[in-house]
């Protein structure tokens, strides 16, 4: 038999598996004192929750299911990781996660640092004195490493904090590390679970890990294990050996404006559907804010149900994610070039072109998301004005082993740029992604029956942090991070 492509008791778990989580804490710590860190670390290793630890607690919620018992099974999980600065203040030599760019010479992101690439490259807002209008805890520059601890409840999630801060000795004279910031991420209640604060459904497609994934469902290809996991067969790098079975974690912290967000959906309702049936202003708007997205709030796929939602397709993980915008190259009607999944997935825009233009693999520019929404639901108060009181949105974490190929392409050189994609045969400008773009913020092909319209959008999504991590195997933190 052909050994397994994994190693699962070494990679830490949020990476191919995702912690299983009702709740999330994101702590975004600075080392103190690099000689005892390396040292308190030790104690932490025993906590990672890794891959095969994660696909135990599926089990055990699975069972748990089948057997009808009330009430969440208690878990939690923890996971670490590092950036270039905390690499560089524990003295570790982290040269092979940081190679130019190939083919630009480009500083790694990695080494830049996202602080430095939020306003040189990813379009984020910027102060008079050069920085990110960015929160404060990010942009001191001490920003060092990440630990996200998972969990059922708020009371797991704290019991495990409280364990970790006594590891490193939090707030005690011989502190080895202080939180910088830390941030709650809550999945939303009831209905919402699963969906992001403007209300769709979110963690539908992600990459299908070939050596890993064991149903295969209908969908953009599977990646080689080697986009998502340091070492392995599609990693462009060579890798210290430390430095293997790891991750690069891109972390931002997005607000989202949903008051104002809802204002315009309300404001912009499509007249007709693609078929020239008119729509009540409300299925107009439903329909303007499902052609943004690229799928419905149920997280039907538009390219599939252009007109109406389907939930029962949007349930149907056999059928949610079948859909290549084919044939569709220089076509709106189903799916705006710029709807947020075809900017981040082109999917057969680029990998299956007409003929007589070269086909572009997007292979590597797949990312694996995380992530979790922070803040409360809307007040009555909020609902009433359109006006955000309240802070909320995504701690947005995706996995790769190419940054310049993964999360700073997709907000770059296609979420960012009103060209993409630039096809020959097409009369108009895509525009941004309505989502995240920055920039000048219009896109076309809103109405179905007017595909070169432009609606020009403020921006509702906000960055105001985040950084680059790298999530090492638990081997590299035994053998060469930990002392
Ligand atoms: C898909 C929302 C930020 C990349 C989606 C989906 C939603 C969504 C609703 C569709 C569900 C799915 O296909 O799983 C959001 C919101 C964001 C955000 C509300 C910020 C607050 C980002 C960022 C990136 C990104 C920053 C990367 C630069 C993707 C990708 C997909 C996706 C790659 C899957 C596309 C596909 O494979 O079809 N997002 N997103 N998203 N998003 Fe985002």
């Amino acid at each position: 038999p052909t050994p397994p492509e994994f190693n699962l008791d070494n990679i830490q778990g949020d990476i191919l598996s995702g912690l299983p989580k009702k709740t999330e804490t994101y702590i975004v710590f600075s080392i103190t004192n690099a000689t005892k860190f390396r040292k308190d670390l030790h104690n932490l290793i025993p906590l990672i929750k890794t891959v095969s630890g994660v696909l135990k607690d599926r089990q055990a919620i699975d069972d748990h299911k089948k057997k009808k018992l009330p009430g969440l099974v208690p878990m939690t999980g923890v996971n670490i990781s590092f950036s270039h600065l905390g690499f560089t203040t524990l003295g570790i030599d982290d040269t092979t996660l940081r190679p130019v760019n190939p083919k630009t010479g480009a500083v790694n992101p990695f080494e830049l640092g996202q602080k430095v690439d939020a306003v040189t490259n990813l379009g984020d807002t910027q102060k008079l004195n050069g920085d990110p209008d960015w929160d404060e805890a990010f942009l001191q520059g001490n920003i060092h490493g990440l630990i996200i601890i998972s969990g059922d409840s708020h009371l797991s999630v704290n019991a495990v904090r409280l364990k970790i801060e006594a590891i490193f000795g939090v707030r005690t004279p011989t502190a080895s590390l202080k939180e910088v910031i830390s941030i709650v991420g809550d999945v939303r209640p009831g209905a919402e679970a699963g969906h992001e604060h403007f209300g769709f459904l979110d963690g539908i497609s992600n990459p299908v890990v070939t050596g890993f994934d064991t149903v295969i469902n209908p969908g953009p290809k599977p990646v080689n294990p080697g986009v998502i996991v340091t070492g392995h067969n599609g990693d462009t790098t060579t890798r210290a050996d430390w430095a293997t079975d790891g991750s690069f974690l891109a972390f931002r912290y997005l607000f989202q404006e949903v008051p104002e967000f809802n204002v315009f959906l309300s404001k912009n309702p499509i007249p007709k559907d693609g078929n020239g049936v008119a729509l009540t202003p409300a299925d107009g708007s439903e329909l303007l804010g499902a052609r943004m997205v690229g799928r419905w709030k149920s997280g039907a796929p538009i390219d599939v149900s252009p007109f109406k939602d389907d939930p029962a397709l949007a349930a149907d993980a056999t059928r949610n994610n079948d859909f290549f915008f084919a044939g569709e190259i220089n076509s709106q009607l189903k799916c705006p070039f710029a709807a947020h999944v075809r900017k981040t997935n082109p999917r057969d825009d680029l990998e299956v072109p007409p003929t007589g233009i070269t086909p572009i693999p997007v292979e590597g520019n797949r990312i694996m998301r995380r992530g979790v929404q922070f803040g409360p639901e809307l007040t009555p108060q909020e609902k009433a004005t359109g006006v955000t009181a309240h802070g909320r949105g995504l701690l947005f974490a995706c996995y790769q082993t190419n940054l310049f190929n993964g999360f700073q392409f997709l907000q770059q050189t296609w979420a960012n740029n009103a060209d993409f994609q630039p096809f020959e045969t097409q009369p108009e400008k895509p525009g941004l992604d309505p989502l995240i773009g920055q920039g000048v913020r219009s896109m076309s092909g809103l109405d179905p029956l007017n595909e070169q319209k432009l609606l020009s959008m403020p921006q509702f999504i906000i960055p105001r942090g985040g950084e680059y991590f790298f999530a090492p195997s638990i081997n590299g933190l035994k053998t060469t991070i930990a002392t």
